[in-house]
């Protein structure tokens, strides 16, 4: 017949699914009455009513059973807040993605100047990264102009689990935006050290889980935030956004001239609003002027990945997305172009 120690040395082996320590260290074995061979539990897990929490119950009746109980009766209550705390809370989900080990590489998108298409290219070329296979994520690095939820249709916030902060996915990409976390689209008026905070904690405390790519959307030009963006990560990769108007291009070297000073690896140059070209005639119009993208390349001593024009996604009725082209769209097919190339880069 089993007996108490047994039941204790048994519950031992069994882990609090979300503290990933046994229920013996995490204070969660609440009672436990033996009647014949008629075990009776009561067990407290940091969080209860979860999925997790119907594996724990098979694990504990399974090994009881295989010990010699009959039958086992399980009931489950919650850790207190305290209780959480003294097992050392919920750890970090895995190593953070800023660590040497992670295997997500980082993308920046930059340009000299405001207005250009960096979130729009950073949303576009994310979803193309997916739709070939890869895992993505965007960090809507501008914190005060940011944009990427209203141009993905973004309408839900993240959660909170304990101090992890789950990204929000669209299209299968997860996201995170400074846009989740004020109220009712005011202007945020942080400065300084908190933003690089914010920033920072857009790394280390959101749950990326593994991811093949990070896309950090920059806010225009060389100031604060991209520089923190480039002292952050150090390994971060980089594409340079620009216009096609020649003198664009100048001021967009500005921004690779950052890159290159802090030794972040261009990946290349796309020129966005590159041309119109017309429906009802195809004639094709270069309304911004030509060649900046071309030359900046040169200036760069890279690659011209891909020339968008200039057009609107077509609106889908049964998705919201204000800024994503369909992967059937021509201005979609261009970015699944350009996102191969980026693959084949790295
Ligand atoms: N190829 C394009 N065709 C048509 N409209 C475009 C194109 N690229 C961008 N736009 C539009 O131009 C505007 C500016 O684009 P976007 O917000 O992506 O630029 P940005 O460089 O991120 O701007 P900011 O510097 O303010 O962050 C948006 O309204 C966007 O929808
Ligand atoms: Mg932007």
């Amino acid at each position: 017949m089993i007996t108490k120690e047994q039941v204790v040395e048994i519950l031992s082996t069994v882990k609090d699914p979300h503290l990933h320590k046994s229920i013996a260290e995490t204070n969660g074995i609440r009672e436990i009455k033996i009647k014949d061979a008629f075990v009776s539990l009561k067990i407290a897990l940091a969080k209860i009513n979860t999925a997790e929490q119907m594996k724990v119950q098979q694990e504990i009746v399974y090994k009881l059973k295989q010990n010699g109980a009959e039958s086992v009766g399980l009931r489950f209550e919650a850790l207190s807040e305290e209780e959480i705390g003294q097992a050392g809370g919920f750890p970090e989900s895995g190593p953070s993605i800023l660590s040497k080990n992670s295997k997500t590489t980082f993308i920046a998108i930059a340009s000299g100047k405001g207005g250009v298409g960096k979130s729009t290219v950073s949303v576009n070329l994310a979803v193309a990264l997916e739709r070939l296979g890869k895992k993505v994520g965007i960090v809507d690095a501008d914190i005060y102009g940011f944009s990427v939820p209203d141009m993905m249709g973004i309408e839900n916030r993240p959660k909170v689990e304990g101090k992890r902060i789950i990204p929000v996915e669209r299209f299968g990409v997860k996201v995170i935006s400074m846009g989740f976390f004020v109220e009712d689209n005011s202007p945020v008026i942080w400065r300084g050290p908190m933003l690089g905070k914010m920033l920072n904690n857009f790394f280390s405390e959101v749950d990326w889980g593994e991811l093949d790519y990070l896309i950090l959307d920059l806010p225009p030009g060389t100031g604060d935030v991209a520089m923190d963006v480039h002292t952050m990560i150090p390994h971060s990769k980089e594409i340079i956004v620009t216009t096609p108007h020649p003198t664009a291009a100048f001021v967009a070297a500005r921004a690779g001239a950052m890159a290159i000073k802090t030794e972040h690896e261009i990946l290349g140059v796309i020129e966005n609003m590159s041309y119109f070209e017309s429906k009802k005639t195809g004639e094709i119009e270069h309304i911004f002027g030509q060649g900046g993208g071309e030359k900046l390349s040169e200036v760069l001593g890279t690659e011209l990945l891909g020339q968008i024009p200039l057009e609107q996604p077509d609106d889908q009725p049964d998705v919201f997305a204000p800024s994503v082209y369909a992967a059937d769209h021509k201005v979609g097919k261009i970015y699944l172009e350009i996102a191969q190339k980026v693959i084949d880069k790295l």
